[in-house]
């Protein structure tokens, strides 16, 4: 059952409470009374349309409108892209990582059990942040500033050269950063001894599962609909200029 506008914001968390954080990305909060979502968007001056590919996307992984939302603004795209971002970076990662230090002190867990996990949870950190910085340093400006050449309809001079950034290159090198958490996960299902006091790290374990999913789906809409529409935008140019 998909997500559609007449539906009331509560009945949506109620048939999926994991899209309360995609909800929250938005800017819109809890205490959604009997509003609909398409009154719940208005109020929060969201744009309804992306709202409900974006949490459909997420509610039912087969449901992928590529054509519909690759006509949205990029920029759009873009600035929810940025949004998850930071709620990994500020968010998701913290809170992961101080329950991984409250194993020392609240539970009987083995030190050097603790710190393995830690150690690879901070490496992991680096990971997914160096990833997040190559897009928000490189990739995304590259986007707003051909965005911007489309919109004013100026001609980059410099666009394309041989050694010229290209959504090519992003392709290429957007590598997979679920992998590692799946080991991640796998470490404390198969081969860490479980305190016995469990609650804490199958809290952990629910955590990585949330995290793994969410980074499922920003993957998906970077390489299925960011990428095609970046496309279809450095084609738009390469027109303009040759008609020049
Ligand atoms: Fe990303
Ligand atoms: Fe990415």
């Amino acid at each position: 059952m998909l997500i559609n506008k007449e539906m009331k914001m509560a009945d949506v968390i109620h048939l999926n409470h994991h899209l309360l954080p995609i909800i929250n990305r938005f800017g819109i909060q809890l205490g959604f009374g009997e509003r609909t979502v398409q009154e719940v968007c208005k109020d929060y001056a969201v744009n309804l349309d992306f709202f409900l590919e974006i949490v459909n996307t997420f509610h039912d992984p087969s449901y992928f409108p590529l054509r519909h939302l690759r006509s949205f603004a990029p920029g759009m795209l873009i600035d929810y892209l940025q949004k998850t971002h930071l709620y990994y970076l500020k968010i998701k990662l913290p809170e992961i990582a101080q329950y991984i230090r409250q194993l020392t002190t609240n539970t009987d867990m083995d030190p050097n059990h603790v710190q393995l996990l830690q150690d690879f949870f901070t490496s992991y950190e680096s990971e997914l942040s160096a990833h997040i910085n190559r897009e928000e340093q490189r990739v995304y400006p590259y986007i707003r500033t051909l965005e911007k050449a489309l919109q004013t309809g100026a001609v980059m001079t410099d666009y394309p050269t041989s050694e010229a950034y290209t959504i090519h290159h992003y392709e290429e090198e957007h590598d997979d950063v679920e992998s590692k958490l799946f080991d991640l996960k796998n470490i404390i299902i198969k081969y860490l001894p479980s305190p016995v006091e469990s609650r804490l790290f199958n809290i952990i374990l629910h955590e990585l599962f949330e995290l793994e999913k969410d980074l499922n789906n920003h993957a998906h809409i970077e390489d299925l609909i960011l990428v095609p529409m970046v496309e279809k935008m450095e084609k738009e140019l390469i027109k303009a200029k040759s008609n020049q």
